[in-house]
């Protein structure tokens, strides 16, 4: 394949966890990825190492400048975008009575603008090749919890708009997919995971334990190709089967 028909995908928050093992994971699979965060060393430090081609794109996700240009910038670059993977976010555990207005837009600003200002501005690119949004939703939007208004509701509001963007992008042949992962232990869940949450965590999953990043970038990365060709406004759980248990009490197993 020549370099101008090798597939393109942007994966925003991509300089550590879940974004950063989807872009390598993609880039083996023959993928030229545009690195996308607002992390400068962290960014820095996952393009000295990363095995592909790729370009780093410094910008927040949140500031609704940065998405025209970081879609620029990847067409300067390579020409095309086949997939855009909307996986930077933040979270922030607390309660609600203690979740003002600030907390509350920190976490919608980029869990849920960033995803909408970025898939805005790559429509026009994505026409072109027919190709493929998946946004990183969570268990945390599929099902409510304590300590996590915030964070769910933005995880809830990206489900939705996945579906949105399937109902209407659908005519232009670009499908639109969320994964909604369970725990991994990346920095952004260890901070707000103790032990006694890690704990009940193994408890509550069938598969009982947590997932790792490339487990979800697999999910990703088939959504993004043309395995996935025909599905579309789909929401898939990888999640160790957290979500399909329903009336998960423990005094109602076997063992
Ligand atoms: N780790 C988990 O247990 C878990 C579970 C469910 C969902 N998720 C979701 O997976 C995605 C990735 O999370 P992770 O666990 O790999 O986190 P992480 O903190 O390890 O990585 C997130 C990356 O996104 C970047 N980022 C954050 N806000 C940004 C912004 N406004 N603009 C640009 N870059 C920004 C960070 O700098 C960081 O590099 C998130 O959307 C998260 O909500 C994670």
């Amino acid at each position: 394949m020549s370099g101008t028909e090798q597939k393109v995908a942007l994966v925003t928050g991509a300089a550590r966890g879940i974004g950063l093992a989807t872009a390598q994971l993609m880039a083996e699979d023959g993928w030229r990825i545009a690195l996308l965060d607002r992390d400068e060393p962290a960014l820095k430090e996952a393009a000295a190492n990363f095995k592909g081609e790729a370009i780093s794109l410094l910008h927040d996700v949140s500031d609704p400048q940065a998405a025209p240009q970081a879609i620029r910038e990847t067409l300067n670059a390579f020409g095309r975008i086949d997939a855009l993977v909307n996986n930077a976010g933040v979270a922030d555990f607390g309660p609600i009575e203690e979740t003002d207005f600030t907390r509350w837009r920190t976490v919608m600003e980029t869990n849920l603008d960033g995803v909408f200002l970025m898939s805005q501005a790559a429509i026009p690119a994505l026409k072109e090749t027919k190709g493929a949004i998946v946004n990183i939703a969570s268990i945390s939007g599929l099902r409510a919890s304590t300590l996590r208004v915030a964070y769910g509701t933005s995880k809830a509001a990206v489900i939705q708009l996945t579906r949105q963007q399937a109902a209407e992008l659908g005519e232009y042949g670009i499908r639109a997919n969320a994964v909604c992962p369970g725990p991994v232990r990346t920095k952004l869940a260890m901070a707000v995971h103790t032990q006694d949450i890690i704990d009940a965590y193994h408890d509550a999953i069938p598969l009982n334990r947590y997932g790792s990043e490339r487990e979800i970038g697999e999910v990703v990365a088939f959504l993004c190709g043309p395995k996935a060709s025909y599905v579309t406004g789909q929401i898939i759980a990888a999640d160790g089967g957290f979500e399909s248990t329903g009336v998960g009490l423990p005094a109602l197993r076997a063992t």
